[in-house]
């Protein structure tokens, strides 16, 4: 692994300490794997949003700091897929030994954001950059931002249900001033281009 490689090696050793901790701290085994399963998301969502802000983080506030992780987003993104692959393993150990179950349309939308997640790790390199050309860039839109949405989706679901207010409440307001960053840089852009020109 290179120096730059680390968010990789963070995302992994986050998730696996999520795991621990949940099998260390319930009572009973389905509360183990559940709390493996809810701090195995928790670890992997701010290195998501560290991934899904780079660019516009790095283009609102120049420094070296955020140069770097700009330049290195795609170990970001990895280290948010090594972290939620261990959610992967926790929600469907926890799913067999607790007997729940998930609607369909959650299965759906979770799971085509898995798939999508894993087609962008199979193709975060500069070769398959090169072979899928401007397709490249339209799927990697599209899978961030479903996984953006699956993110928003499951906060905004936990405002509303007790005990879980505030967690839900600061997801959701995270998840939503990262897609407001964004905006506001590809806003700023259209407005700059013309000048440029
Ligand atoms: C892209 C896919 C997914 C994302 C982004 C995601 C995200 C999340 C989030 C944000 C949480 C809450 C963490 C917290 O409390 O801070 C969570 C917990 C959980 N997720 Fe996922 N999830 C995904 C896929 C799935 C799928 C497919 C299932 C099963 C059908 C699932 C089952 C669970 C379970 C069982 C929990 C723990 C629930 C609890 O807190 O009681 N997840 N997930």
């Amino acid at each position: 692994m290179t120096a730059r490689q680390w968010p990789l090696g963070l995302g992994l050793a986050l998730g696996l300490a999520a795991l621990a901790s949940g099998l260390f701290s319930g009572d009973d085994t389905i509360e183990q794997w559940r709390l493996a399963a809810r701090w195995t998301a928790r670890v992997g969502f701010p290195l998501f949003i560290v991934a899904y802000s780079a660019s516009a983080v790095g283009r609102l506030w120049r420094n070296d700091v955020t140069r770097a992780v700009w330049r290195d987003r795609r170990w970001w993104g990895l280290g948010f897929a090594a972290a939620h692959t261990v959610h992967l393993g926790a929600l469907v150990t926890f799913l067999q030994v607790s007997g729940e179950t998930r609607p369909p349309l959650v299965w759906f939308v979770a799971g085509t954001g898995y798939a999508l997640m894993f087609v962008m790790v199979a193709t975060s390199n500069d070769a398959a950059m090169r072979a899928l050309g401007t397709n490249w860039r339209r799927l990697h839109a599209l899978g961030i931002h479903w996984l953006w949405f699956v993110f928003l989706a499951s906060y905004a679901g936990r405002i509303m249900q007790p005990g879980t207010m505030s967690i839900g409440l600061s997801g959701t307001i995270t998840a939503l001033a990262a897609l407001t960053l964004r905006i506001a840089v590809r806003f700023q852009g259209r407005t700059r281009r013309p000048a440029a020109a």
